[in-house]
């Protein structure tokens, strides 16, 4: 099984450093193999996605990624930003399946948005696509208005999409995830309103008979957002396209209050994967040896359950992170009272230990 590491900027290798550290604790075989990526690359290489990194990750069954950017690449122009990296990538490896957890461990719940009561427990899985929908379909752009009240004035367009194949690979990714979990899936449109979201519920619907042990449900977007504040645990996985995807998946993330705690998945096809945490490079603390290590860790646990079939091992570093934080340590980004605050390398060591 081979791991491409690329470390990124700023906090990345020191966050990736320790899911490193707790990958080698495992005792797998496991071949992992470091690149620069992001400003890291553009200072060794001219490119924020040289070729040889690229093609380390093309031949890797999975990438772990740490964090690309810094507000001195501000300057430079568009394709030789850091975030151009991700961007290569996720196009380079087909990536369409974002998956982005949203768990609330029993002792971080102060740190949620929400009321304890409302996060204890929860834990669930929003899945968006990442490749159609209004964000990419043609054509798009800016001319006169042919018709309606404001004919003749200027207006911007963009097209809304979604074709057969696209909507139903995500739905089969959503059915098999749901399988691994509580077995229920919540698809999330504006039917009500859109033909393309019509179709989706109607291709979703379809696919759905080939998952008759998954639980399936329809819900609009507005109330999506709505159940999100108001009852969380009652959704198991959501799936749903790529614009309101992007919404739901940052307003979930929010429930769980700590940004140093969630990690993320995007797979393609043949189940490759790029691994991540859902922060970005924290230059303000970069270097100081304080960042939360835990997203990226939790990143490497999703690795082993979706790109290299190693869920054993996954739930191992799960458990991991639970008792740490059962024993009270936190990094400064999730102190809370009467616990024990401790550095980036102090906390990837405890969930060494911790796995037992
Ligand atoms: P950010 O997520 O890097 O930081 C936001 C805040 O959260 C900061 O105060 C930071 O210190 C804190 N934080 C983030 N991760 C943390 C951790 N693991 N432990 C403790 N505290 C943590 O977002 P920001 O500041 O908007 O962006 C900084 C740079 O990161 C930019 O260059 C941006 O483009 C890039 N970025 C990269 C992403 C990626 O590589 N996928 C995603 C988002 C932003
Ligand atoms: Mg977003």
């Amino acid at each position: 099984m081979k791991i491409a590491i690329l470390p990124g900027d700023g906090i990345g290798p020191e966050i990736v450093a320790e899911a490193v550290k707790v990958l080698k604790a495992l005792a797998l075989p496991l071949e992992m193999e470091t690149a620069p990526v992001g400003g890291a690359a553009y200072e060794a290489a001219g490119h924020p996605l040289p070729e040889a990194t690229l093609k380390l990750a093309q031949q890797a069954d999975a990438v772990l990624f740490g964090a690309v950017g810094d507000w001195k690449y501000d300057t430079l122009p568009r394709p030789l930003r850091p975030e151009q990296a991700i961007l290569g990538l996720r196009k380079a490896l087909g990536l369409f399946a974002n998956f982005r957890p949203a768990i609330c461990y029993p002792q971080l719940t102060h740190a949620s948005s929400l009321k304890p009561e409302l996060v204890a427990g929860l834990d669930i899985l929003i899945i968006r696509e990442l490749t159609g929908d209004i964000y990419f379909g043609q054509p798009r752009g800016r001319r006169s208005a042919p018709d309606g009240p404001f004919a003749g004035a200027e207006e911007a367009f963009d097209t809304m999409r979604y074709s057969r194949p696209e909507i139903e690979r995500i739905a089969r990714v959503a059915f098999e995830a749901a399988r691994q979990r509580r077995r229920k899936v919540t698809s999330v449109d504006k039917a009500n309103v859109l033909e393309t979201f019509q179709f989706w519920k109607d291709v979703v619907t379809e696919v759905h008979r080939d998952y008759p042990d998954v639980e399936l449900e329809h819900m609009y977007v507005d109330n999506a957002a709505m159940q999100l504040v108001k009852a969380p645990k009652k959704f198991d996985v959501v799936v749903t396209g790529n614009m309101f995807g992007d919404i739901l998946s940052d307003e979930a993330a929010m429930l769980t209050g700590s940004i140093g705690m969630l990690p993320s998945a995007s797979l393609n096809e043949r189940g490759q994967g790029l691994y991540e945490p859902s922060h970005g490079s924290a230059p303000d603390i970069a270097g100081k040896g304080v960042a939360n290590p835990l997203a990226t860790i939790l990143s490497a646990a999703m690795m082993l359950r979706f790109s290299l079939r190693q869920p054993e091992a996954a739930a191992r570093i799960e458990a991991a992170v639970q008792k740490v934080l059962a024993d009270g340590l936190r990094t400064a980004d999730i102190a809370g009272e009467g616990c024990t605050v401790v550095g980036t390398a102090a906390m990837g060591d405890a969930v060494v230990r911790a796995l037992g």
